[in-house]
C-alpha cells in the first residue's frame, strides 16, 4: 500500500502554506471536531496523547483540554506548522513539539496512550509500514483514531484535468475497505472504519485551487508534470470543471474517512514470543 509522493515537495509545501493553513482550514476543523467527539464516546485516560500529523495544532490543544492529566506530543515534519502548534492551547499546558516524519517516529516502543491523527495519514508514501510503526509506539489496550481521505475525494477536479493531460493532478487516496484490511493485518485489534461525504462549493474553480494552495495540499505525486501550469492548459481545465456546476456553484467533493483500532494487550511477535506491557503484568 504505497503511494507515489514527493515526501519533500509535501514538507515544502506545508511548511509553506504554515501562515495561511488556518484561514482556509475550515473543512479540517470540522473533520477534527467529528473526531473529538467520537472520542467523547471512548473511556480512556491517556499519560501520553500523541497528535500526528499535528499541522498548526488545533486539535492539540483541543486534546489537552479534554485530557488534563495527560501530557501531549503533537509530531509534524513541517517545522513552521509547529512553531505555530506551540503556541496554542491552554496556558502552561504548550505541547512537547517533535518535528519529525510519521513513517518513522523517534519514540520508544510501547510508549504512547493514544495517537490522535486528522487528515494527515493520506500523504504517508507506505500506509502499511506507518501502520506498523504506530502500532510500534502504541502501548497495549492503546487506541489509534484517524481520519483521512478516501477515492473519491475531489474527483470533479480529477475528472477534469484528465480531458487536459494524462498527468497525475491530485493524489490517489486509499478506499476505506483497504485501510480497514491493512489494520487487521497489522494486527490491531477491532478496526472500525466509517464514511462521510462533505462537498464544499465555489464560485469558480479559482477559489478551490487558491485554498488547495493556501492549506499546503499540493500535487505532489511523483507522477506529476513538472514545470509551470500553461494559461492554456489551466483553462481548458477550467472549462472541463464547468460540466459540474450545480446551481450555479462548483463543487469540490471529499470523502472523509474515520478508523479507530486498538493495539491488542498481547502482542504475537514472529518468533512466537508474547510481549506483555509490564503494567498490565499485575492484572494479567
Ligand atoms: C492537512 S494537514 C492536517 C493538520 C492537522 N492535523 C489539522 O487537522 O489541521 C497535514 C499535516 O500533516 C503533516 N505531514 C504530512 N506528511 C507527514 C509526514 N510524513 N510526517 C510528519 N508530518 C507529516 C503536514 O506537514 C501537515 O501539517
Amino acid at each position: 500500500m504505497t503511494a507515489e509522493l514527493d515526501k519533500r515537495q509535501v514538507r515544502m509545501a506545508f511548511s509553506r502554506a504554515a501562515p495561511s493553513y488556518d484561514q482556509v482550514a475550515v473543512l479540517q476543523r470540522e473533520i477534527g471536531q467529528r473526531m473529538l467527539d467520537r472520542l467523547e464516546l471512548v473511556k480512556l485516560q491517556p499519560t501520553w496523547v500523541l497528535d500526528l500529523g499535528a499541522g498548526t495544532g488545533e486539535a492539540t490543544a483541543d486534546l489537552a483540554r479534554r485530557y488534563p492529566r495527560a501530557r501531549i506530543l503533537a509530531l509534524d515534519f513541517a517545522f513552521p506548522m509547529l512553531l505555530r502548534a506551540r503556541r496554542k492551547g491552554p496556558l502552561f499546558r504548550k505541547p512537547g513539539c517533535l518535528c519529525a516524519d510519521l513513517e518513522q517516529l523517534p519514540l520508544a516502543n510501547q510508549s504512547v496512550d493514544l495517537i490522535y491523527s486528522n487528515v494527515a495519514l493520506q500523504w504517508c508514501s507506505d500506509f502499511s509500514r506507518t501502520l506498523s510503526e504506530l502500532l510500534r509506539v502504541l502501548k497495549p489496550g492503546g487506541l489509534l483514531m484517524f481520519s483521512t481521505f478516501g477515492p473519491d475525494t475531489l474527483w470533479e477536479l480529477r475528472d477534469a484535468w484528465s480531458e487536459v493531460d494524462g498527468f497525475a493532478h491530485v493524489s490517489s487516496f486509499l478506499d476505506m475497505h483497504d485501510l480497514g484490511d491493512a489494520l487487521l493485518r497489522t494486527r490491531f485489534a477491532e478496526p472500525v472504519m466509517d464514511v462521510d461525504r462533505i462537498t464544499t462549493t465555489y464560485t469558480d474553480v479559482g477559489g478551490l485551487m487558491r485554498d488547495l494552495k493556501l492549506l499546503g495540499a499540493h500535487n505532489a505525486t511523483t507522477t506529476r508534470r513538472r514545470g509551470l501550469t500553461g494559461k492554456g492548459r489551466m483553462n481548458a481545465m477550467r472549462e472541463a470543471y464547468e460540466r459540474h456546476r450545480i446551481d450555479g456553484r462548483l463543487p469540490a467533493s471529499y470523502e472523509v474517512v474515520y478508523g479507530h483500532a486498538w493495539a491488542p494487550l498481547q502482542r504475537q511477535e514472529e518468533a512466537g514470543v508474547t510481549l506483555v506491557s509490564a503494567d498490565r503484568i499485575g492484572r494479567l
